[in-house]
């Protein structure tokens, strides 16, 4: 393969720029042309697509969001506009394509290989939510901001004697409330694989009280069936603490990629390109054990996430 177009989709996470810059030079360094691909789908079907050089990703491996752009292209749902999208590929001379984002944007890239375009998927999302990957790059920075904010909350928590409910991202996937649960020590951790049990959270924060507990930190995911505005009232009303909403919300996007999504994005990227380069079949890029791996692009969009159940039962055991 010998031109080669990249895109970023979906909501953007910390890494995105680190794997684009990977992909570019990789590229580059085996005699590829790439191209590159603004606003997603959107951008493609609008033509939106330059010709990117070594320099062209200079000074963005530090940088969150994405240089690209992103959406959530609706008109690429239809057929029409997916097959805008092929032509425009085509007509550019573009043989393979590699998309960064979440599951949408493999469904996406999973349309364009069924009609004939090789794509790699490159995992490029703070939820964390992608079965056939242990890791998604943006993830572990989100895990860290809600961990800086966690330990902010507690102080303004303790020195008031209130509870404080965190809602966190993570669309259907639990793993930033897990993962920043245990290691943030949250009192309770409200995910969206585990039912949610609104009276014994009540009856468990009342005996913390009674025990002398000063606070209590509640990390709901926001996938969790319950709106965190009744939550709070709930547990007002039960226990009778003064109890706060936060809701970080985009804040959880931003920020600087830590040292393993720059990482894991480096190494994605560029196995990405390789495998591109090499062959033709469409493929997921991920990690598994430590390990960078490809699988088919079809068969990683059908696995289901394993829940990490040890690693719930340990948050309980040690709140
Ligand atoms: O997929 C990333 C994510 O931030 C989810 O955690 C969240 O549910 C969603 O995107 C928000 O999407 P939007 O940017 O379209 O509001």
């Amino acid at each position: 393969m010998k031109r080669i177009g990249v895109l970023t989709s979906g909501g953007d996470a910390p890494g995105m720029n680190a794997a684009l810059r990977a992909v570019v030079r990789t590229g580059l360094s085996m005699d590829m042309e790439v191209y590159g691909i603004s606003h997603g789908f959107e951008g493609l079907i609008d033509g939106e697509i330059e010709k990117m050089q070594w320099s062209s990703v200079g000074d963005i491996l530090q940088r969150g969001g994405t240089i690209l752009y992103s959406a959530r292209s609706k008109r690429f749902l239809e057929e029409k506009y997916q097959d805008k999208a092929v032509s425009i590929l085509k007509a550019f001379g573009i043989e393979g394509l590699v998309i960064i984002g979440g599951n949408g944007s493999f469904t996406g890239g999973l349309a364009l290989a069924n009609k004939g375009i090789p794509v790699m998927g490159v995992p490029g999302t703070i939820d964390n939510d992608l079965g056939y990957t242990d890791y998604t790059i943006g993830f572990d920075t989100a895990v860290n901001t809600v961990l800086d904010l966690i330990s902010k909350i507690r102080d303004t928590s303790t020195s008031h004697d209130r509870a404080t409910v965190i809602e966190v991202m993570g669309r259907h996937c639990g793993d930033i409330a897990l993962h920043a649960g245990l290691g943030g020590g949250a009192d309770f951790i409200l995910i969206p694989e585990i039912p949610a049990d609104i009276d014994k959270l009540c009856t468990e924060v009342l005996r913390g009280k009674h025990a002398g507990k000063r606070h209590s930190l509640i990390l709901k995911a926001e996938g969790v069936d319950i709106k965190t505005d009744d939550l709070v009232r709930t547990l007002e009303d039960f226990t009778g603490l003064e109890t706060r909403a936060v809701v970080p919300g985009y804040i959880q996007r931003g920020g600087s990629p830590t040292e393993r999504d720059r990482m894991l994005a480096s190494l994605m990227g560029a196995k990405a390109v390789r495998l591109l380069y090499n062959d033709a079949a469409s493929r997921a890029v991920g990690i598994t054990a430590g390990e960078i791996i490809a699988i088919d692009l079809e068969e990683a969009l059908q696995m289901e996430r394993p829940f990490n159940q040890e690693m719930y039962d340990l948050v309980v055991m040690l709140s």
